[in-house]
């Protein structure tokens, strides 16, 4: 008889932080469902219960959890709860999708190298503290860039800083705002993050 390996058979299991309408959560969803990704999306966390990420979460039966620092005492119960809630769901790998926080740092710890984000520029510029949003898309505008695009990037302590799974570009276009730049940015995401979604389950396999 063939011994089962496991390790193989396993479900990398995913939970996704959001914050907003949750379009790049949708399209990780997606991609799963058709390119047969050997994963799960078995947790939604968010710090705004009724965001949009939130709402396609509880249509798909995902579990949602709504977690934010006001519920505790202290920062630190609010980590330690985040980390736990993630341990009791035995998360392989969190996916940072339009979340508007900094993750405690306790959270990055429990998940070294297995914790990603995306960011809608390409870093290492325009990212840090109060780069989010159209903040990014406006100051690729005023640095008068004629390229941005969207970075995967694995997370550290610092903001924006860890190092690079996947980049692609785009162009920046005569006559860009804000909003359209940061359109055709997040068409890219949606087919970034899958990409790096699925290199990241490559590389945890070797
Ligand atoms: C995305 O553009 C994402 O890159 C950005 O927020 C948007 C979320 O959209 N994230 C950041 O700016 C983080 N620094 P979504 O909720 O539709 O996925």
């Amino acid at each position: 008889m063939q011994k089962k390996n496991h390790m193989t058979d396993h479900k990398t299991r995913l939970a996704v932080f959001c914050s907003g309408s949750g379009s790049n959560f949708k399209s990780i969803y997606q991609a799963i469902a058709e390119k047969t990704l050997n994963a799960e999306i078995v947790l939604c966390l968010s710090n705004r219960s009724q965001c949009g990420a939130m709402e396609f979460a509880r249509q798909q039966g995902i579990a949602i959890l709504h977690i934010t620092e006001k519920q505790f005492d202290t920062f630190d119960e609010f980590a330690a709860e985040m980390v736990k809630q993630l341990k009791d769901a035995r998360i392989d790998n969190v996916l940072l999708a339009g979340y508007m926080r900094k993750v405690p740092d306790a959270v990055v710890k429990a998940f070294p190298d297995k914790m990603l984000n995306i960011h809608p520029a390409l870093l290492p510029k325009f990212g840090g503290e109060g780069m989010y949003g159209l903040h990014v898309h406006t100051a690729v505008l005023e640095a008068g860039e004629r390229e941005s695009g969207a970075t995967v990037h694995f997370v550290n302590e610092e903001y924006d800083k860890g190092k690079i799974l996947l980049q692609r570009t785009v162009p920046v276009l005569a006559g860009d705002t804000p909003e359209s730049l940061a359109a055709r940015v997040l068409e890219c995401e949606h087919r970034l993050y899958p990409d790096a979604l699925e290199k990241l389950l490559t590389l945890q396999k070797s």
